[in-house]
């Protein structure tokens, strides 16, 4: 796996990902398809909307319908139809958000399924071993990432731990061409332990490097001060994965800041509670406003189901609580995530980034068309 730097404007970066599974045009948004699916619609679907690497989760796959039987399936891109790059969260993010349900010791993380009570186990070398049967084309470290804020005793502790994991993790990886495997900065909003998380990733070699424990309730300026210097102590020849960022607005100022690859459920998550993101920015489509609104949800959408579906109809839809509204909203919203990141790559290819963040901007702001 190697990532190609095509232009580059200002801190953003244009550029290719080649993997086992195909290439990826970046900056790119993945899709979260958690439980080895995106929620409500087919690969195919998601495949329409531009998005060429999906996301899944060691933590839900592995208790169900585990690793093991995921791979005698013939691995996730089998099971889910979808032949394109896959990247596997390590699942310590995931177990994180169990609070009481789990125990941290050195060695890793014992927890409780939030799904049946059993007990389990996940350490740097399990994490590692469960991605490989999953067959993810990208890999990640397994770390921890402690919730903002807290002291920077805490951070220190946590991010030296997850730099040990992370060698642990590197370790156990089994190198395959055109596989991958991403170390995860942390530190907080601590510059001097992200100097030291990153210089201790970069001594032990990743594929890529991804940046965590941001967007976890610290709010976009610091989010945005933190990339300011933590990008630039990453390898330039090398993606840049922003984790678990962002609203449209984020990952245009996290592109800006250098960073090439995201992930967040907001899009999908949004769509099943009525939320359409659109140029001009979101609108709740359960709005009596909507009920015999003609128009599209956007009139700059290009996605497969443009044109097609009034807002009255999604409305009626949701009112109705019928399934396809949570579908078509999902596939709307993916849709204009992927849009929005080839505007960006354009802008970077063109040199007018700054340009089109401008208008961007102003757009979300003007409120409905
Ligand atoms: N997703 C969002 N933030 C993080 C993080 O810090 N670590 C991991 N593993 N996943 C994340």
């Amino acid at each position: 796996m190697h990532w190609q730097k095509d232009a580059q404007c200002g801190q953003a970066r244009a550029g290719w990902l080649h993997t086992r599974h195909g290439s990826v045009p970046t900056p790119t948004f993945m899709p979260v398809g958690t439980v080895g699916t995106v929620k409500g619609i087919t690969m195919d679907n998601v495949r329409a909307t531009g998005a060429g690497i999906v996301l899944g989760n060691t933590y839900h796959l592995m208790l169900r319908p585990t690793a093991e039987r995921v791979q005698r399936l013939g691995g996730l891109h089998r099971m889910m139809d979808w032949p394109g790059p896959i990247l596997t969260d390590s699942g310590g993010f995931q177990v994180m958000s169990l609070g009481p349900l789990r125990k941290m010791d050195e060695d890793g993380v014992t927890f409780r399924s939030h799904i049946d009570g059993s007990s389990h186990r996940l350490t740097p070398e399990s994490s590692t071993d469960i991605q490989y049967k999953l067959d993810a084309t990208i890999t990640m470290a397994f770390d921890e990432c402690p919730a903002l804020p807290a002291t920077k005793d805490v951070l220190e502790a946590s991010m030296e731990r997850s730099m040990r994991w992370a060698a642990r993790s590197r370790e156990a990886f089994i190198a395959r061409p055109g596989y991958g495997q991403f170390g995860i900065v942390q530190g907080g909003t601590e510059q001097d332990l992200r100097e030291r998380s990153a210089l201790a990733l970069r001594k032990i070699g990743f594929e890529g490097y991804a940046i965590g424990g941001l967007a976890v309730g610290e709010g976009q300026e610091l989010m945005f001060s933190t990339l300011d210097y933590t990008t630039p102590m990453l390898p330039e020849d090398q993606p840049r994965y922003l984790m678990g960022v962002g609203t449209p607005d984020d990952l245009l100022g996290a592109v800006m800041r250098g960073c090439d690859m995201f992930d967040c459920v907001m899009p999908s998550r949004a769509g099943r509670t009525a939320r359409a993101y659109t140029e001009r920015g979101t609108l709740n489509l359960r709005n009596a406003r909507f009920a015999e609104d003609t128009r599209p949800i956007s009139p700059e959408d290009d996605s497969p189901m443009a044109g097609r579906y009034s807002r009255a109809y999604l409305h009626h839809l949701f009112r109705a609580n019928e399934m396809l509204g949570p579908m078509l909203l999902t596939l709307h919203n993916l849709a204009y995530y992927q849009r929005l990141m080839r505007q960006i790559r354009a802008a970077i290819v063109a040199g007018t980034l700054e340009q089109t963040a401008a208008e961007l901007r102003q757009n979300w702001a003007k409120g409905d068309w």
